[in-house]
């Protein structure tokens, strides 16, 4: 995956991923079906899973557990929450999003738009309410953070919450021993710098495209939709169970339409491309319905 404007020299020590669909297959190997959720054969499936794929990823997340820290956190909100970036119509904000081009494999890889349009036709084939065909659209929009200049592992990879002791249910646990906050005599507490139940929405999640996209729909769809949108990469929750100890009652009913949405995202992939011709019109009122004119970014 190439940023626009990113150093070649440095790109794969930044950038270990040869292309950001690299941890997407990588979340196939550990969740295999939709019902697969933390089974020990599937960890065990996981764990002995060695091909050279996995030394990418595994670096990718070594960095991303090493580098995600509360104050790094705190910076990107405040950087990127002025959404003074750029001011786009939604649909050249698609356009934009697909500058994320694959360097490693043009031919195999979908493009990013064509991933977003595949996840919200499955929505809409199952009958689910048109507002999560729009969520199914849009999940991944954050990813331009990458066109911002941002390193793969401040853009996708598992979230988890920063400020409080890291959950064994995330993946690579043992990386975190590697970030300044695992001996901070605040942040390793269970709590951290939360209250008991305190309710997600009052947690700082690791930054990433999750966060972001949210941030940049959160008008004008349904609470549940934008559960799915913020937290569909926070595995640890939604699919371990983990942190119920800052879950307040509004998240655990909102965590079954974050399961809802999850096979969307994971299994929906088709190496043939949707016919954009014959939908356009039905994505362009859905848009217009849901969407601001102009995505602020
Ligand atoms: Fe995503
Ligand atoms: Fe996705």
């Amino acid at each position: 995956m190439s940023a626009v404007n990113q150093n070649q020299l440095s790109a794969t020590e930044i950038n270990p991923l040869a292309s950001l669909d690299e941890w997407e297959d990588d979340l196939l190997k550990r969740y295999p079906e939709p019902d697969a959720i933390a089974t020990e054969k599937s960890k065990e499936a996981y764990r002995n899973y060695n091909e050279p794929v996995r030394d990418t990823v595994k670096e990718f997340y070594r960095l991303n557990h090493t580098y995600q820290t509360y104050d790094f956190v705190v910076q990107k909100r405040t950087d990127y929450l002025k959404f003074d970036k750029k001011k786009m119509p939604v649909w050249d904000a698609f356009e934009f999003l697909n500058q994320l081009v694959d360097d490693s494999d043009p031919d195999t890889d979908l493009d990013q738009f064509q991933h977003l349009l595949q996840t919200a036709e499955a929505i809409r084939r199952d009958g689910h309410p048109d507002w999560m065909v729009c969520v199914g659209l849009l999940h991944d929009m954050g990813k331009v953070l990458c066109l911002f200049g941002e390193p793969q592992w401040a853009v996708v990879g598992d979230t988890f919450p920063v400020g409080c002791s890291y959950s064994d249910k995330i993946v690579y646990p043992e990386f975190f021993s590697n970030n300044p906050d695992y001996s901070n005599e605040q942040y390793s507490t269970k709590y951290g710098v939360y209250e008991p139940n305190c309710g997600l929405r009052n947690v700082h999640m690791s930054w990433g495209h999750d966060e972001y996209v949210y941030h940049i729909a959160k008008n004008g769809l349904p609470e549940e939709g934008l559960y799915m949108l913020r937290y569909h990469s926070f595995y640890a929750w939604h699919r371990e169970g983990a942190y119920d100890h800052l879950l307040d009652d509004h998240d655990r009913k909102m965590l079954k339409w974050v399961k809802l949405f999850n096979p969307y995202d994971l299994y929906s992939k088709n190496p043939t491309p949707p016919n954009w011709i014959e939908l356009r019109g039905y994505y362009e009122d859905l848009v217009a319905k849901y969407l601001p004119a102009e995505l602020k970014f």
